[in-house]
């Protein structure tokens, strides 16, 4: 079969289950190439320099990537003469120390160490609960079962993804000319996406929509992976700059915006690809509904605001000349180049997530 974005999964662990699958987002739209990552190290670059890039699919990474960690702990552990009483506080140091380690990759999508502590309490308790013979028997137990945890995560990924869409597309009607922003797609999860979800979910029950998607600098993740996705999957998908949106919602094109999301807070606020505030201040001014979609994973209670949320900074590289043949900016000029902002919650109609709307976030807070 002739290798396609609509029959790739963006993250995978392979047949063999010795490694990570993962589609190179950095080479689309040009080239679609598969990388196979078993080291922790190149997970880790992987998901720092945006191989793999989207909370969901990076929580879903992590998942997997902790299940290999433990993986190669126990392999260490089969094969080392440690006295067996000893194997059991190796094998939790070691495996909390690659949770640490992966957590440092990537800063703001909480999916990421929502899915490294989902991982490592799963081990602990499983460990626990089901004492074997000896402690290593009971470590090699515990691994494979990581492995279906982990398998489970990913799975629900594309339950979720499909059950945001479902709730989403009680929100619009066929005809409809939605905007996205950034790339929540299928390339951002598993299948479906989160804010497109809606968008594939209604293209298959033929309501007939006009997407608009813009570019998303300074990485363009817009142009060369929403676009490239949704227009692969045979979607109506125009293509814009990010200062063209506003005046693209003056003309009564836009009917509702779906954004997706790095992190929610306790007060409706939340973290999204930079550029998503001011969509959100062009959409309240010209009546635009303002939607907000995330997977329950992606809500962190434990920060109050969007204040409290880390925004990554990245490299002046990405806005001065990664993407051009030639320098678009003078030498060593000063760069701001934060990859988040925070929308506030009173600029959100709604959050949608695959347990149910949460209207008006900015009244009534995350009450899910
Ligand atoms: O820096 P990126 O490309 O990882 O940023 C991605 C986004 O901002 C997405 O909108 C967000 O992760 C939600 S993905 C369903």
């Amino acid at each position: 079969m002739t290798r396609k974005i609509t029959n790739l999964d963006t993250v995978c662990l392979s047949k063999d289950g010795g490694s990570i699958e993962i589609i190179d987002q950095t080479k689309l739209p040009g080239r679609l190439r598969v990388l196979s990552l078993s080291r922790q190290e190149d997970i880790w670059h992987a998901i720092n320099t945006l191989q793999v890039r989207g909370a969901p699919a990076i929580g879903v990474t992590a998942a997997l990537s902790m299940y290999l960690a433990a993986k190669n702990i126990s392999n260490d552990q089969k094969t080392n003469g440690n006295p067996d009483h000893m194997k059991k506080e190796r094998f939790f140091t070691r495996l909390a120390a690659a949770k640490n380690y992966l957590n440092t990759a990537r800063p703001t999508a909480v999916n990421l160490s929502w899915a490294t502590d989902r991982m490592e309490q799963f081990a602990i308790k499983y460990f626990e609960e089901n004492p074997a013979k000896d402690n290593l028997t009971t470590v090699i137990n515990t691994v494979e079962k990581m492995k279906t945890e982990a398998l489970t995560i990913y799975d629900e990924d594309i339950a979720t993804c499909k059950t945001i869409g479902e709730n989403a597309l009680s929100l619009v009607k066929k005809g409809d000319g939605l905007l996205t922003h950034c790339n929540a797609g299928k390339l951002a999860a598993i299948r479906y996406g989160t804010a497109t979800a809606v968008m594939y979910l209604g293209h298959e029950k033929g309501y007939d929509f006009k997407i608009y998607c813009d570019e998303t600098r300074p990485l363009m993740q817009g142009s060369r992976l929403t676009a490239f996705e949704l227009a692969s999957s045979g979607l109506d998908v125009t293509l814009l700059c990010d200062n063209m949106s506003a005046s693209l919602m003056k003309t009564g094109k836009i009917n509702a915006v779906f954004v997706g999301c790095d992190r929610v807070a306790a007060n409706g606020d939340t973290a999204n690809k930079i550029g998503t505030s001011l969509l959100a201040l062009a959409a309240k001014k010209y009546g635009v509904p303002f939607y907000v979609c995330a997977p329950t994973s992606t809500i962190d209670l434990k920060c109050k605001t969007g204040d409290d949320i880390i925004i990554e900074e990245r490299l002046p590289e990405e806005v001065t000349h990664m993407w051009f043949d030639r320098h678009m900016a003078p030498d060593n000029i000063k760069v701001y180049n934060p990859s988040f902002d925070v929308t506030d919650s009173d600029l959100i109609t709604a959050i949608i997530t695959e347990k149910g709307i949460i209207n008006d976030p900015g009244k009534n807070g995350i009450n899910i």
